[in-house]
C-alpha cells in the first residue's frame, strides 16, 4: 500500500485548518483523512510536508487508506459476494434515523439477518441496524422492527430545528410527513390554545409549540411508551412552558369551547373523533383533519364528514393538501376546516 505523511491536527481546530490546507492544495486528496478521539490525520502532498511541519503540526507516516469510490450498494454487494442467493434480494435502500439504519427486508433474507446487519453497519458506519418487517399497525401505529445488528435502538432525529428522540423499535416516525411537520412550524398561532389529540412523540406538537407563537398546547397521547418520549422531547426542546403532555385517550379530554385549534394527526378512523374535537373547539376555531381517502373522492368525503357533524353551513373548508401517497389510488390528506 502507498505510504503517505499525515499532519496530526487536534480535532478542536481541524475544521478550519483542513479547509485552509485544502485551499492551498496541500492535502493529498487521493488518500483518506483518518481520525481518533483527539486528532485528525490529514494526508499531505510530498512537496508541502516541510511547510505544514513548520506550522507546528506533528507529522507521522502511515499507509494511505485510499478512498473507496464505489457506491454503498456496490460495497455491500462485494461484501456479500459469498452469498449469491442474496444477490437480488438484499435491501438496496435504507433510511437513517440518527446513527441507526432501517432497511426494508425481504423475508427470504431472514436466515441471513446477522451477516446482513453486520455488513450494513460496516459499510454505512451505523451503530444499529433494524429491519422493518411489516410497517406500522394497530391503534398505536407501532412499527414491526427486528433488531439485526447492535443493541441501542434509541435515536434522535433532528428536523427543522426540533429534536425528536425515540426508540425506532417502539414508535413510528413517518418520514413522509416532513412537509406537514414543516407547515405546523410555519403557522401563525399567536396566543392560541391548541389541542393535539394524537400527539405521539410530539411530531406536530413540537414544531408548532416552538415556532408558531401558540400560548398553550395540550398534547394527548394514549400509548405510554410514546408519551414517555413526548415528555422527554418537550423537555429537550425547552418547551415545558408551552406544552402540557397528557397521557390517556383523547375521548376523555374534558372541556368545552376552549381550543382555538385542534390537530387530528391520525388516519383511517379519524372521523370517530370529530365529536370530541367539536366539543373542545371554540366557534370560529380550526381543525387540521387528517385521513386517508381514494384520490378521486377525498373532497366529497371530507365535506360529508363535516356536514354530518356540524351541518351544511356549520363549517368552511379552508384548504386540503395531500400529505403522502398511502396505497394504490389512496392518499393521506389533511384538511383545514374552520367551524362556526
Ligand atoms: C403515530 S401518530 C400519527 C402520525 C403522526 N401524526 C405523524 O406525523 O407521524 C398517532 C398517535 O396517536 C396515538 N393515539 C391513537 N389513538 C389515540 C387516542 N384515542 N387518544 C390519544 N392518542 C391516541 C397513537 O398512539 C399514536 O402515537
Amino acid at each position: 500500500m502507498k505510504r503517505v505523511v499525515f499532519a496530526k491536527i487536534p480535532s478542536s481546530e481541524a475544521g478550519l485548518v483542513i479547509r485552509d490546507l485544502m485551499g492551498r492544495e496541500m492535502v493529498d486528496i487521493h488518500a483518506k483523512i483518518g481520525k481518533d478521539q483527539d486528532f485528525r490525520y490529514v494526508p499531505i502532498m510530498p512537496d508541502h510536508i516541510g511547510t505544514v511541519s513548520d506550522m507546528g503540526y506533528e507529522m507521522v507516516e502511515g499507509d494511505a487508506y485510499t478512498l473507496d469510490r464505489r457506491s454503498p450498494q456496490e460495497r455491500i454487494a462485494a461484501k456479500l459476494e459469498a452469498y449469491p442467493e442474496l444477490r437480488d434480494i438484499v435491501p438496496t435502500r435504507w433510511e437513517f434515523v440518527g446513527d441507526i439504519v432501517i432497511v426494508k427486508m425481504d423475508p427470504r433474507c431472514r436466515p441471513y439477518s446477522d451477516i446482513i446487519g453486520r455488513t450494513y453497519a460496516e459499510v454505512l458506519d451505523a451503530k444499529t441496524v433494524c429491519a422493518d418487517v411489516r410497517g406500522v399497525s394497530g391503534e398505536f401505529r407501532q412499527p414491526s422492527m427486528e433488531l439485526i445488528h447492535g443493541t441501542d435502538t434509541e435515536s434522535v432525529r433532528l428536523e427543522n430545528g426540533i429534536r425528536y428522540g425515540f426508540d425506532v423499535t417502539k414508535v413510528m416516525f413517518a418520514s413522509g410527513n416532513t412537509d406537514e411537520r414543516m407547515r405546523m412550524r410555519q403557522l401563525d398561532c399567536t396566543g392560541e390554545t391548541v389541542v393535539d389529540m394524537f400527539a405521539g412523540i410530539g411530531y406536530f406538537t413540537l414544531p408548532l409549540a416552538k415556532f408558531s407563537g401558540a400560548r398553550r398546547v395540550f398534547a394527548c397521547e394514549k400509548n405510554p411508551e410514546s408519551y414517555q418520549f413526548l415528555v422527554r422531547n418537550v423537555r429537550d426542546n425547552m418547551l415545558e412552558d408551552v406544552v402540557i403532555p397528557i397521557l390517556g385517550d383523547n375521548r376523555h379530554l374534558r372541556g368545552r369551547g376552549f381550543a382555538d385549534r385542534i390537530l387530528m394527526g391520525y388516519v383511517q378512523t379519524t372521523s370517530e373523533f370529530v365529536p370530541t374535537a367539536l366539543r373542545m373547539l371554540r366557534p370560529g376555531g380550526i381543525i387540521h383533519y387528517h385521513d386517508t381517502f381514494y384520490v378521486n373522492e377525498y373532497e366529497d368525503r371530507i365535506r360529508s364528514i363535516f356536514s354530518e357533524a356540524c351541518g351544511e353551513d356549520g363549517y368552511d373548508v379552508i384548504g386540503i393538501r395531500e400529505v403522502k401517497s398511502f396505497a394504490p389510488a389512496v392518499s393521506h390528506y389533511v384538511a383545514d376546516i374552520r367551524v362556526f
